[in-house]
């Protein structure tokens, strides 16, 4: 809304404070003056005049001192319309960036649901003093506030919905910024729909979330977005030739897919290419994982509920450019008729393929998708794929690692992850590697031994892409967080939904 943050209603205000903000204030006719230090400004000022220097005297007092994570609960015993007023502590405000509002917001959503509060109001974080974007600073706000939010409840038949936020109002006093907000707002709703969605698909347990159910959810999810959905199954999949994926399902009851969403947001020009897979659950196959957190690998579809998730916010974003998502979908488990080590496969693209270990199956099935992917005619082309336990041991959970055949386009995904506030680091792709991977009796084998997993796993992959400048992402520590932070609640995380949505409009911006 436009107007004034004393008269918006609602049962709770955010605010907030830069750290050393308001420091050695002197209070003089009911107003907050500087001495020495900043006084308050904007809205915070405004705040603190109607609640009678409440928060002024907190500052003074060294109990509000707006450092990074500081949350102040002030009740406004009637003197503003609503219940009640949160400060957030910005930190430094030469530190604060798009990403801390993400988180921001997140914290102070959450912590006003706790508390019972349904109708929010909420000024932009970092839009006044801060210095940022307006519009994109608003953008980060939504974004923050919804992925912060989120919840998985499924399961959870006594949970307590009485506690939900039910409108977020942002308040702007100028009218014209006001304008440019609504647009932001619409980008940050997307965007983080889309991760939540992909969080959605992710948590979801592998009995109800088979292949099959993967393509149907894909199917419905495309729908909304007006983007068309094509699935391919065995038949299909056998005249295509697609041993590796094949092969990989051979193992299961449930029949594999191949889910192909297709977005033409434009003829011609840039036709963005994104595989992701959709192990939608990993037990090892015969090469069988150790029991403990096997149940992670209900997980190992990340790659393909952020490529899902991705096409359809490309789309309902209406973005003038063509985009193809391939994911491959099938379980990896042992059984008498599953793939066995040393096994040969012929992939879709005709490599023969020699199977060292069926835990390696990621590769395998990724193989075909990329080479149906390069046949459709992508210029560029992505995946992201929770690929190897090598990547985690390199790079632990906060970055994703990132592989290519062209730098140019490397450093465009790069982009699109600083815009999406999610974090990647380049690996190495060096030629020498390929060793690895060459195998006695077939053109490769799908594992290179322990040393430079992450690496070879790459190497693989890069066998079927060719030319086409590519990119892989391998999320496996990136796509599930073992415990809440930020706009980041506990489990899956929907990682590479919003940098795959930001890879299109970088894409966009760069022409
Ligand atoms: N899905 C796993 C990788 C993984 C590990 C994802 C941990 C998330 C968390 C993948 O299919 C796998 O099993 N990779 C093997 C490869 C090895 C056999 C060459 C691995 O990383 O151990
Ligand atoms: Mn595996
Ligand atoms: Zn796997």
């Amino acid at each position: 809304m436009t107007g004034d943050v004393t008269t918006c209603p609602g049962d709770a205000l955010v605010v907030n404070l830069f750290e050393g903000v308001g420091a050695g204030i002197k209070k003089q006719a009911g107003r907050a003056r500087s001495r020495g230090g900043m006084p308050l400004r904007g809205a915070t000022a405004a705040v603190d005049a109607a609640l009678g220097g409440a928060i002024g005297r907190l500052v003074r007092a060294g109990e509000a001192t707006g450092k990074w994570g500081e949350q102040t609960l002030i009740h406004s015993l009637g003197r503003l319309p609503v219940e009640r007023v949160l400060v957030m502590g910005l930190g430094k405000a030469e530190e604060f960036t798009l990403d801390r509002v993400r988180a921001v917001a997140a914290e102070a959503a959450r912590a006003l649901r706790r508390v019972g509060a349904r109708r929010v109001a909420t000024i932009v974080h970092g839009a006044g003093a801060g210095g940022l974007h307006p519009a994109q600073a608003t953008q980060a706000l939504v974004e923050g506030t919804l992925l912060g939010l989120y919840r998985f409840t499924r399961y959870k038949p006594n949970h307590d919905d009485a506690k939900a936020i039910e409108r977020l109002t942002i308040v702007e006093r100028d009218r014209q910024r006001a304008k440019a907000m609504t647009e932001a707002v619409r980008r940050g709703r997307i965007l983080a729909e889309a991760a939540n969605a992909a969080r959605d698909l992710v948590n979801e347990p592998g009995n109800t979330l088979t292949p099959t159910e993967l393509a149907r959810r894909a199917r419905l999810l495309a729908r909304e977005a007006r983007v068309r959905c094509e699935v391919l199954g065995p038949a299909a999949l056998r005249r295509l030739g697609a041993g590796g994926l094949l092969g990989v399902a051979r193992g299961s009851q449930e029949p594999p897919r191949l889910i192909i969403l297709s977005y033409r947001g434009r003829r011609g020009g840039p036709h963005l290419g994104l595989v992701g897979k959709g192990i939608t659950f990993d037990s090892g196959g015969i090469s069988i994982k150790p029991a403990e957190h096997m149940e992670a690998m209900k997980g190992d579809m990340a790659g393909a509920a952020a490529v899902i998730a991705a096409i359809c916010a490309i789309a309902r974003l209406g973005l003038p450019l063509r985009v193809t998502a391939v994911v491959p979908a099938t379980e990896n488990l042992p059984s008498g008729s599953a793939l066995k080590p040393g096994d040969i496969l012929h992939a879709m693209s005709g490599t023969t393929i020699e199977v060292i270990n069926t835990d390696a199956e990621g590769r395998l099935v990724l193989a075909d998708a990329l080479t149906y992917a390069r046949r459709l005619g992508v210029s560029h082309l992505v995946d992201a794929a929770t690929l190897t336990g090598a990547c985690v041991v390199a790079l632990g959970t906060l970055n994703s690692g990132a592989f290519t055949n062209d730098q140019a386009w490397l450093e465009t995904v790069l982009a699109a992850g600083r815009a999406a506030g999610e974090k990647i680091w380049p690996m190495p792709m060096d030629p020498e590697y390929d060793e690895l991977i060459k195998s006695d009796i077939a053109e490769i084998k799908n594992t290179g031994g322990r040393k430079g997993g992450a690496v070879t796993a790459a190497k693989f992959l890069q066998r079927f892409v060719g030319a086409i400048p590519w990119v892989h992402l391998d999320i496996a520590g990136t796509s599930e967080a073992d415990k809440e932070k930020g706009y980041q609640p506990k489990g899956a995380t929907g990682v590479m939904a919003r940098t795959f949505t930001a890879l299109a409009m970088e894409m966009l911006a760069k022409k």
